[in-house]
C-alpha cells in the first residue's frame, strides 16, 4: 500500500498531503504519517513553512469511526495536533471539500488556515454522541469566541467558507481549483511577509459567559432530548473558558472519554454506518438505473401533492393527473403552498420556485400526458380495485420502460403488478406524509420487479433526499406492520390499568419526541378506525380489542383535527392536554371486559413496548420483508421517531442482550400467551448467544 502520508518540497514549503481514500480519516497510519513528516519538518532546514493538504475530493474527512470502541492506538489525534501546533515554524492548512471533525481540528492546530470555495467545515462530533476529542472545544472558542464555537460543537451542523472567514475560523478563501496551488502561493505570501508560527492554543482564553452557557443548556434541553454529547461538549467549552489551555485538553479527553464509552455512542455510530449500508443492496450491485427526469403522478391529495413537490424540489418534471379540472387545481395549489413553505424554511429560492412553478409542472385531467413520464407513481385512494384499475389504464399510456410505481401502505402490490401487462415494471414506492419532508422511503420489491427498476428506485429515492429501504410485500411492510404490533402492546397496557398518559410520558422520556396517543392523534383516529374495520375479518378470538378507541372515533374525536383525541387541543393548549374524560372511557371498556386495572411503572410500559417493537422486527427478517436487520433499525429511525441515540429497535435488543428479550417476552406470555410468543429468530439467536448485528453483514 502506499504511504498514506507523503512529504515533499515546493522550494521552501514542505507539502505534506494525506491520502487515505475515501475521506482522508485519520486512522492510526495516518497519525503515524504525520507525525514523521513532523519530526521531518522540524529537523529540514530547507523547509521554512509547511503546508497540509488532503488528496481526492476532501481535505479530511475526521477521525477514523472505525476505530472508536476499540484500544487506543498511539499516536493519538491530540498528541500530533498538539506537535503541530507547537512546530515553531509557520503551518499552514489548504481545505478543500470538507473538513470535518477530527479533520477541522487538525486545521485549528495549523497557524493559518485557507479554505477553498464551497468547502463544508464542522465539528459534526455530537451527531456520533461524542464531542470533538482532539482540541476543537478549546480551541475553537479561542479563535471565535464563545458563541460561535458553541453554534458549531453543540449542533454539529457544518458551515461554509464565508461563514467561516466572517467568524475568524479560516484567515482566506482560496482560488482556483487547485488546493495545494492556493496553498502554496497562500504559504509564499505569509512568508514574504514574515509570518510566524502563531498557535491558536497560546491565544488569551475566552472569556466566560455564564447567561449564554445557561441559556444554550436550556435550549439543548429540550432540542436534544436524552442526548448526554451536546451537554458535555457544552460543558468542555465551558471548561475553555476556566482553564490554560493545557488544563483544558485534558479536561476535554476526560469528558470525550466518558461519551466513547456511553451506549449512546454505540447507537449513534451504528446509526451512521446503518444510514451507509442500508442502500448497499446486492440485488442491484452494479446494476445500472434507467434514466429518470420526468416524473407522472396519480392522485393530487396530501400524499400525491407531496410527492409531486419532493421531485419538483428535486429538479425534476412532473406532471400530476386528477381526476376533474377542480381536482387538478385544488392539487396545483396544495403544491404550491408546499413550495411557498419550502421557501419559507430557507429550502428553496424564490426564483427556483417561480421557474418550477411555470415549467416543471403540469396538473391535468388526462392519463395522456403520462406517456412522457420515466417514472408514474400512483397515490390514488387505498382500495384493490381502484388501484387495478389505475395501474390498467397506465399500461396503456406508459412507454416501455417506464418504472410504474404504487404508493399503497400496505396492499398486495404482485395482485396490483398483475394488473399490467409488465409486472417486471412495477414496484411500490412508500412514502410517509408529508412526502416532500419525511426522510424515510419503503421500497416495495414485488415478486418480479426486475432489478433495473429496483435500481432505479433507489436512484429516485436518493435524488429526493430520502433514506431508502428495502421491504418485501406483506400487509404494512416493514414500518406500519411493526408499528401495529406494538401499537398493539401498548393498547393492551392500557386495557390493563395504564393510562395512554403515562405511556406517552414514558416513551417520549425513553427518546421518541411522541408517544404512541400523541401519534395517533396527529394522524387522526379515523385512520386506526379504518384499520380495525379493514382487518376486522382477520382478528383471532384471541386478539385483544382497544373498544375505547372506536368509542372516541364515534364521539367524533378525531385527534389534532378536530381538537379533541386523547388530548385537548384548543388555545389554552395547542399541543394538547390531558382530558379525564378519556379516561372515563377508557375505565368504562375495562369494566366492560371484565378487566381490574393494575399499575405500571414506567420501566414496564418501555420494555413492553420494545419487546414489541424487536419480536415484530425479528419476524419481519425471518421472513425476508426486511433483509437485514439494520434494515428494521432504519426504517424505524426515520418513519418512526426512533431515538437515533438508541440506534434502532433491533440495536437496542442486543444492548439489552436478546436473552433478557427472550426471557421477558416468556414472562409476559403468563398473562397472554397468544400475543406474546417468541419470533423464531430472536429464539435462535438468543440460544445462540448472538445478536441481530451478526446478520447484518
Ligand atoms: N471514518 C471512517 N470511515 C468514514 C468516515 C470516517 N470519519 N467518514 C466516511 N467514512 C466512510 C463511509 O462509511 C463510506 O464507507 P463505504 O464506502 O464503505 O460505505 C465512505 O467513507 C464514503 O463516505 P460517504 O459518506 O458515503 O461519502 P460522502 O462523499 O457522501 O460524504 C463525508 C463524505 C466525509 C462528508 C461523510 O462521509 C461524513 O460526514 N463522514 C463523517 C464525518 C464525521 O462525522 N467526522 C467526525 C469524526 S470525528
Amino acid at each position: 500500500m502506499s504511504e498514506p502520508v507523503t512529504y515533499r518540497l515546493e522550494g521552501r514549503i514542505a507539502l505534506v498531503t494525506i491520502d487515505n481514500q475515501p475521506v482522508n480519516a485519520l486512522s492510526h497510519a495516518v497519525r503515524e504519517g504525520l507525525d514523521g513528516a513532523i519530526t521531518r519538518f522540524a529537523g529540514d532546514d530547507a523547509a521554512e513553512a509547511l503546508l497540509l493538504t488532503g488528496a481526492g475530493r476532501v481535505f479530511l474527512g475526521g477521525a477514523d469511526i472505525t476505530e472508536f470502541g476499540k484500544p487506543p492506538r498511539a499516536p493519538s489525534l491530540p498528541d500530533v495536533i498538539t506537535a503541530i501546533e507547537g512546530l515553531e515554524k509557520p503551518v499552514i492548512a489548504a481545505i478543500h471539500g470538507v473538513a470535518l471533525g477530527g479533520g477541522l481540528e487538525v486545521a485549528l492546530g495549523a497557524h493559518y488556515r485557507l479554505a477553498m470555495p464551497g468547502t463544508s467545515l464542522g465539528l459534526p462530533e455530537v451527531k456520533l454522541g461524542i464531542l470533538p476529542g482532539a482540541g476543537g472545544t478549546q480551541r475553537a472558542p479561542r479563535l471565535v469566541g464563545v458563541a460561535a464555537a458553541l453554534d458549531m460543537i453543540t449542533s454539529g451542523t457544518p458551515i461554509g467558507p464565508e461563514k467561516a472567514l466572517e467568524i475568524g475560523l479560516i484567515d482566506r478563501i482560496g482560488s482556483g481549483d487547485d488546493p495545494a496551488a492556493a496553498g502554496l502561493a497562500y504559504a509564499e505570501e505569509l512568508l514574504a511577509a514574515g509570518a510566524q508560527a502563531r498557535p491558536v492554543g497560546a491565544l488569551p482564553m475566552p472569556q466566560d459567559a455564564p447567561e449564554l452557557f445557561e441559556a444554550r443548556r436550556a435550549a439543548l434541553e429540550k432540542s436534544a432530548r436524552g442526548e448526554i454529547a451536546p451537554l458535555t461538549a457544552l460543558d468542555a467549552v465551558r471548561a475553555a473558558t476556566r482553564l490554560p489551555i493545557g488544563e483544558g485538553l485534558e479536561e476535554e479527553r476526560r469528558l470525550f472519554q466518558q461519551l466513547l464509552d456511553s451506549p449512546q455512542r454505540a447507537g449513534m455510530i451504528h446509526a451512521f454506518f446503518n444510514d451507509r449500508k442500508v442502500a448497499k443492496l446486492p440485488e442491484i450491485a452494479g446494476v445500472a438505473p434507467r434514466d429518470f427526469a420526468s416524473v407522472g403522478v396519480i392522485g393530487g391529495g396530501t400524499m400525491g401533492a407531496g410527492i409531486a413537490t419532493a421531485a419538483l424540489l428535486a429538479g425534476l418534471r412532473v406532471s400530476l393527473v386528477e381526476r376533474d379540472a377542480d381536482a387538478a387545481e385544488r392539487a396545483r395549489a396544495t403544491i404550491e403552498k408546499n413550495l411557498a413553505a419550502a421557501v419559507k424554511r430557507g429550502k428553496l429560492g424564490q426564483e427556483r420556485r417561480d421557474a418550477i412553478l411555470s415549467g416543471a409542472l403540469d396538473c391535468v385531467t388526462g392519463y395522456e400526458v403520462l406517456g412522457g413520464a420515466d417514472v408514474i407513481i400512483e397515490a390514488v385512494f387505498e382500495s384493490m380495485d381502484v388501484k387495478k384499475e389505475v395501474f390498467a389504464q397506465i399500461d396503456r399510456v406508459a412507454r416501455p420502460g417506464t418504472v410504474l410505481a404504487t404508493n399503497t401502505s400496505y396492499l398486495d402490490i404482485n395482485e396490483i403488478a398483475r394488473a399490467t401487462s409488465r409486472p417486471q415494471d412495477v414496484i411500490g414506492l412508500h412514502f410517509f406524509s408529508p412526502a416532500h419532508v419525511m426522510k424515510l422511503l419503503e421500497i416495495v420489491v414485488a415478486g418480479k420487479t426486475a432489478p433495473e427498476v429496483t435500481a432505479t428506485a433507489f436512484a429516485l429515492g436518493k435524488a429526493l433526499g430520502k433514506t431508502c429501504v428495502r421491504a418485501g410485500v406483506c400487509d404494512g411492510f416493514i414500518g406500519n406492520r411493526i408499528l401495529s404490533h406494538y401499537r398493539a402492546a401498548a393498547d393492551h397496557m392500557v386495557l390493563d390499568g395504564a393510562s395512554p398518559y403515562q405511556i406517552d410520558a414514558a416513551l417520549r422520556d425513553f427518546g421518541f419526541p411522541m408517544g404512541p396517543y400523541q401519534v395517533a392523534d396527529l394522524a387522526g383516529l379515523d385512520i386506526g378506525y379504518m384499520t380495525r374495520q379493514r382487518k376486522a375479518d382477520q382478528r383471532h378470538e384471541r386478539d385483544r380489542y382497544p373498544g375505547w378507541a372506536d368509542t372516541l372515533y364515534e364521539m367524533g374525536r378525531l385527534g389534532q383535527k378536530s381538537g379533541r383525541g386523547y388530548y385537548i387541543y384548543d388555545e389554552q393548549s395547542p399541543r394538547g392536554r390531558l382530558d379525564p374524560e378519556v379516561e372515563e372511557i377508557i375505565a368504562a371498556e375495562r369494566e366492560a371486559q371484565g378487566i381490574r386495572p393494575r399499575d405500571f411503572t414506567d420501566e414496564e410500559i418501555v420494555e413492553r413496548y420494545m419487546a414489541a417493537m424487536v419480536n415484530e422486527g425479528a419476524r419481519v427478517v425471518d421472513e425476508g420483508i426486511a433483509q437485514r436487520p439494520l434494515d428494521v433499525d432504519v426504517t424505524l429511525l426515520y418513519g418512526y421517531g426512533f431515538p437515533r441515540h438508541r440506534g434502532g429497535p433491533m440495536h437496542y435488543a442486543d444492548t439489552a442482550g436478546l436473552g433478557v428479550i427472550r426471557d421477558r417476552i416468556q414472562r409476559y406470555a403468563g398473562g397472554d400467551d397468544h400475543f406474546w410468543q417468541v419470533a423464531p429468530l430472536l429464539a435462535r439467536l438468543a440460544d445462540d448467544q448472538s445478536t441481530f448485528a451478526s446478520l447484518n453483514g
